[in-house]
């Protein structure tokens, strides 16, 4: 009897000892940025299930889903409060099927689905939230089948300790619920998520204020919360994100906020306060270069089921959207950002390297680059991602690039 107690001391030593050992299997739920069409910028709170399930069908029709844009998020405006178990239920009105036969129609789609909720009573909407039920939360956003929670952080307390604390329950709640679910932390940079959203248990991280359907908000701010009041357009995130590389990796991205691309200033959308009047397209295409450079995930929240050519040209760019799910999970170090142009540097796993240049002016601008100079040799051929012309590089590495105002030019180099 001794000799099995004592057999049974030392094996739960070893297997206590071994374990501290062992790294831990890192919880790969998000191996690239996620992709897919986000409800927040074109509909606000006025969501319904009709609409969900005619979005899914459109990202199928118009190919988006197979180019990777295969989850639905659902943003805020869902909640119709909680049943008499403190268990929550969506607005009968707006999903009047209830979520689970929602979750299953995206699901035999061949896409994933993303819900929404807050870590404090309510939402920045208004709607009920999960403080204090993060637990039964989880559980419910399992039981419906959701891959994905996007956690907010209106109405609750400023300081970091609160915020990670919170983050770390609803993190916790999610990988006791049964289901595999991803989190994106959505405190909006204001308490710097890069620096502990992942260890957290969070997969992503918004960096910045909400974007606003306009490319800029037309002063240098040194504190990016000031974004907040004056409304970030691309360039302004651009400007907060871009210096952020180093803290980006598979499992754990920078969210620089959605895509407006194709929004056009929708009038009455959440996209459109604070100046948020449109873009013109070489401005939206900018957006995505610069997103898919900046490893940034991609949610598209223009009308999907109504998009014109050039908005649909922009979103399907097959090459451009392979630089932001390249598996090395890079972000572009940004290698000069001056009054007239940026130049960003994204490694690749193969070898090649993706060059971006964003002329910030607001005229044509012809910049002389070389590439021995930002520290790159050895490459002989440049592909423009957009109109897909091949460069031949010379061994000194110069390469003169033309720029419309507010363009980003892509080249992979190889
Ligand atoms: C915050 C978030 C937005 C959106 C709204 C919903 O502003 O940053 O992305 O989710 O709340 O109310």
């Amino acid at each position: 009897m001794k000799k099995i107690i004592l057999i049974s001391i030392i094996s739960l030593a070893t297997s206590c000892y071994l374990s501290a050992q062992l790294p831990q299997p890192e919880n790969q739920l998000s191996p690239t940025p996620p992709m897919g069409f986000m409800t927040w910028n074109y509909f606000g709170v006025n969501i319904n299930e009709q609409d969900i399930r005619t979005l899914a069908d459109a990202m199928v029709e118009t190919g988006l889903r197979d180019l990777g844009f295969d989850y639905i998020f659902i943003d805020d405006g869902w909640q119709g409060g909680r049943d008499n178990k403190n268990n929550m239920i969506p607005d009968p009105k707006k999903f009047p099927n209830g979520m689970k036969a929602l979750v299953d129609y995206v699901h035999s789609k061949g896409m994933k689905i993303g819900i929404y909720s807050d870590a404090a009573p309510l939402t920045c909407a208004g709607y009920t939230a999960s403080l204090n039920f993060e637990e039964q939360d989880a559980k419910t956003f399992a039981k419906w089948g959701f891959d994905y929670l996007k956690y907010d952080y209106c109405g609750a307390p400023a300081d970091w300790q609160t915020a990670i604390y919170r983050y770390e329950k609803m993190a916790k709640a999610l990988r006791n619920s049964g289901r595999d679910i991803v989190l994106s932390v959505c405190e909006w940079g204001n308490r710097q998520p890069w620096l502990w959203a992942k260890k957290a248990g969070g997969q992503l991280w918004r960096t910045t204020a909400d974007v606003r359907d306009k490319w800029y908000c037309g002063k240098q701010v040194d504190n990016p919360n000031d974004l907040h009041g004056l409304g970030a357009g691309i360039l302004d995130i651009v400007n907060v994100n871009a210096d952020l590389s180093a803290y980006a990796s598979p499992n754990g991205w920078n969210d620089p906020d959605m895509l407006i691309v194709g929004l056009y200033g929708k009038k009455g959308a959440p996209s459109s306060d604070l100046g948020g009047t449109g873009c013109t397209d070489t401005e939206y295409q900018s957006q995505m270069s610069l997103w898919c450079l900046m490893a940034a995930p991609l949610m598209i929240t223009c009308d999907v089921r109504n998009m014109n050519a050039a908005t649909k040209r922009i979103l399907s760019n097959k090459e451009i959207i392979a630089i932001d799910q390249d598996p090395l999970g890079k972000q572009a170090e940004r290698v000069v950002n001056n009054k007239d142009y940026q130049i960003f540097v994204k490694k690749l796993a193969n070898g090649d390297i993706a060059l971006g240049i964003l002329n910030v002016t607001d005229n044509e601008l012809i910049t002389e680059i070389n590439l021995l100079d930002l520290g790159i040799s050895g490459m002989k051929t440049a592909k423009d991602l957009w109109s897909k012309k091949v460069l031949k590089l010379n061994s000194k590495g110069n390469i003169k690039v033309k720029t419309a105002s507010h363009e980003t030019k892509v080249y992979r180099l190889k």
